[in-house]
């Protein structure tokens, strides 16, 4: 089955072809930081107008990069939410009148449940079950999964995203958006050990993170010692958060007796977190497993792949039986 990905949930336009014979076939993408750099962060009406014009160009790019026609797509995945609508609007738009002119389904995946599995876009995916720790700019979250469409929420913050606390602690710094790879560039050249900052909730005794405290610490710090001193600042950050993230990814390994993690979302592109992980989880004989850097952030590859799931398993079993919907909010 040839299925179309469409990716238009925020900043980047998404476009990819998932054969679910093949693997991934193409994927093209169109990121629009550098237009709102300009303003510090995303203005949700030029991101919807620049979807409107990225998204036929990029299909037309798989197409060609494939070898394929409309005529060979089997079905059409676009991301349903959450984001930002207008630019939703646009991808679902697209992909729903392009399906309904081949007559071919469309199916909306849930943007978390296609980063949840962009890690198994690979020669070599973990097996089910797994634990997922999900580190995006808006959603921060745990998850058990036994299968597609099979996830237990474990544990998510209670205020700021991981990649929001990345990015809110990177304008402090006076960094420019998206601050998550600034902030993480500039703490590769800080000593982490001179100042200690919180780890919040750090023993909580759940599966929940809180980091809003944590970006108000390093307000408090900031004030205190002067942006002179922001490399240092910026690595005490990310010891702090990596530490919280990596002990609680563990702690919900251990708890759902999983010998497997996969980490997703843009935050799971940051070295030290690689790094800490791949380490702390070795020494407990757990496995992590991640994305293509390319598919850390949004992509149409991750949407694809989720979609060809959904509609392989829809055509294995009537829906009626079949439950798939993403349960999380
Ligand atoms: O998954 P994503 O592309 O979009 C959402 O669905 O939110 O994640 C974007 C987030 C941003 O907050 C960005 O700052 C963060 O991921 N990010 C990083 C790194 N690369 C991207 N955070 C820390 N270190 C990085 N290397
Ligand atoms: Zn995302």
């Amino acid at each position: 089955m040839l299925v179309l990905g469409v990716e238009s949930s925020c900043d980047e336009t998404g476009v990819a072809l998932y054969d679910s014979a093949y693997g991934l076939l193409a994927h093209a993408l169109y990121s629009q930081i550098a237009m709102h750099n300009a303003y510090g962060g995303v203005v949700p009406e030029l991101a919807s107008r620049d979807h409107i014009r990225r998204v036929l160009p990029l299909t037309r790019q798989v197409l060609a990069e494939s070898g394929r026609t409309l005529a060979d797509i089997d079905g059409i995945a676009y991301t349903q939410g959450p984001g930002l609508a207008g630019a939703l609007l646009v991808g679902a738009g697209m992909a729903r009148a392009l399906a309904f002119a081949l007559n071919i389904p469309a199916v909306g995946v849930h943007h978390l449940e296609g980063h949840m599995l962009s890690p198994l876009i690979s020669d070599t995916p973990p097996e089910f079950p797994f634990v997922a720790l999900l580190v995006s700019g808006g959603h921060t979250q745990l998850m058990r999964v036994s299968g597609v469409g099979r996830y237990t929420l474990l544990g998510e913050t209670l205020d700021d995203a991981a990649g929001e606390a990345f990015d809110k602690t990177a304008q402090l710094l006076g960094l420019g958006y998206p601050g998550g790879p600034a902030l993480s560039a500039l703490a590769a050249t800080g000593d982490a050990q001179r100042f200690s900052l919180p780890r919040p909730m750090l023993n909580s005794g759940d599966f929940d993170f809180s980091f809003s405290g944590l970006k108000t610490a390093v307000l408090t710090l900031v004030r205190k010692v002067g942006l002179g001193e922001a490399a240092d600042i910026a690595a005490a950050f990310q010891r702090a958060a990596v530490e919280v993230l990596v002990s609680k990814s563990l702690a919900a390994c251990a708890h759902s007796g999983a010998t497997r993690l996969v980490v997703a979302g843009g935050v799971g592109a940051n070295a030290h977190l690689r790094e800490r992980l791949t380490r702390d989880a070795a020494a407990r004989g757990i496995s992590v497993f991640y994305p293509r850097l390319e598919f850390c952030t949004d992509n149409g590859a991750m949407i694809a792949y989720a979609g060809a799931q959904r509609l392989v398993s829809q055509q294995n079993s009537p829906p009626a039986q079949a439950d798939l919907t993403f349960a999380v909010k």
